[in-house]
């Protein structure tokens, strides 16, 4: 039984009311007329959706998304700490299957960050209209840069032929298995890209589909897809740079998701007639259809065969995840099916240890407060 129950709202394009302006103390911005476009960035909007530029930190109406920017300050790390001395030998000595996995996986990797932040700057950034969530955003964006250097840097490590780095970056035109998933990005992001502002029921449904695609599909299952392929390598002790370059990836999805799931409860919370029968089954088509393409993606990937991981696990795997978004969302998981894949049980307390490690020797900088790895393996 689904946790939404809100009823359906009749009429797609009906307009939203308009908002009731918070209020700001009169005192600070001097009395008389203020002019229009300045009044709209002082006043906070009645919702996080409402069109607008506020620009008013204080009082803060989100104070949870200002934590989640200090959080992810808290979590820096840089491309030059991860060390790939070991990885380029282990290519070397690695079979056929695995180098075929490994070159997809790259091809992947190229251009899949540099898709979510595109997605940020021009969807999310423009309608989630509080300055302290565009804060975390922005912090997002400078996160998905680190996360295409680290991918540039493991494709000039691991590819030091020019022409065959070239091909990584038009895997999305060229690579069928990789092409699909591209697609299914780029609709999504095209679906509101006509959106200015979010003035209707359906413009925000939209909006929504966007922000829950992104972090419950690409992020959520895409990349989680790939992190696997990379500690079932490590699990056979293969390419330990590109493993502990992947933790500090994989802790900053999860945040991304975490803020993503953060924004749909609270438009949830404002605008709860939006979260209808139909939404829940527009996340639930969107889940099975990512789930469909990225188990194209692996049976390119592992079409020579490697012992330790076939498709159908990676499927299982995949359903697992699925559910957990589902559940995140507050809707009833769907696949029931476990986490096929023991060594990601192991690796989840492996990174927690070493991020600490790292952390305190590399910068002894404190990082403060609870350690959680949300996002379940
Ligand atoms: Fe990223
Ligand atoms: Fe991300």
């Amino acid at each position: 039984m689904s946790a939404i129950t809100a009823p359906l709202f009749a009429g797609g394009s009906a307009p939203i009311p308009a908002p009731v302006p918070a209020s700001v103390p009169a005192s600070v911005f001097a009395s008389g007329s203020v002019p229009g476009s300045i009044a709209s960035s002082v006043a906070r909007p009645a919702r996080l959706l409402d069109p607008g530029m506020c620009l008013t930190l204080r009082p803060m109406a989100y104070p949870g998304f200002f934590e989640m920017y200090r959080a992810a300050i808290k979590n820096t790390w840089t491309v030059e700490e991860v060390d790939f001395s070991t990885d380029v030998a282990d290519l070397a000595r690695m079979t056929p299957a695995e180098r075929h996995l490994i070159q997809r996986l790259v091809a992947f990797f190229a251009t899949g960050d540099s898709i979510v932040a595109n997605n940020l700057v021009l969807n999310l950034y423009k309608h989630i209209n509080a300055p302290e969530a565009r804060m975390y955003l922005s912090r997002q964006l400078y996160e998905e840069a680190l996360h295409v250097q680290f991918y540039l840097t493991l494709l000039d490590t691991y590819v030091p032929d020019h022409a065959e780095r070239q091909r990584a970056f038009s895997a999305i035109e060229t690579i069928p298995s990789i092409r699909q998933k591209a697609a299914f990005c780029m609709r999504w992001i095209d679906a509101i890209q006509h959106l200015d502002r979010l003035d209707t029921r359906e413009h925000r449904r939209q909006f929504l589909l966007n922000l829950i695609c992104f972090a419950a599909c690409i992020e959520g299952l895409f990349f989680f897809a790939a992190f696997a392929y990379v500690y079932f390598l490590r699990s056979r002790g293969l390419l330990h740079g590109l493993a502990g370059g992947t933790n500090w990836v994989f802790r900053d999805e999860s945040a991304h998701m975490a803020f993503a799931f953060e924004v749909v409860a609270t438009v949830r919370r404002e605008e709860p007639t939006l979260f209808d029968g139909e939404l829940e089954r527009d996340v639930r088509a969107m889940l099975d259809e990512a789930i469909a393409c990225e188990t194209q993606f692996a049976e390119d990937l592992l079409a020579g065969g490697i012992a330790g991981i076939s498709v159908h696990e990676l499927r299982g795997y995949l359903e697992y995840c699925a559910d957990q978004r589902l559940a995140t969302l507050g809707l009833a998981k769907h696949y029931g099916a476990k986490n096929p894949f023991g060594f990601l049980a192991l690796q989840d307390v492996q990174e927690v240890t070493n991020f600490f490690e790292r952390r305190v020797s590399a910068y002894q900088v404190g990082v403060e407060g609870e350690v959680a790895f949300d996002a379940a393996f």
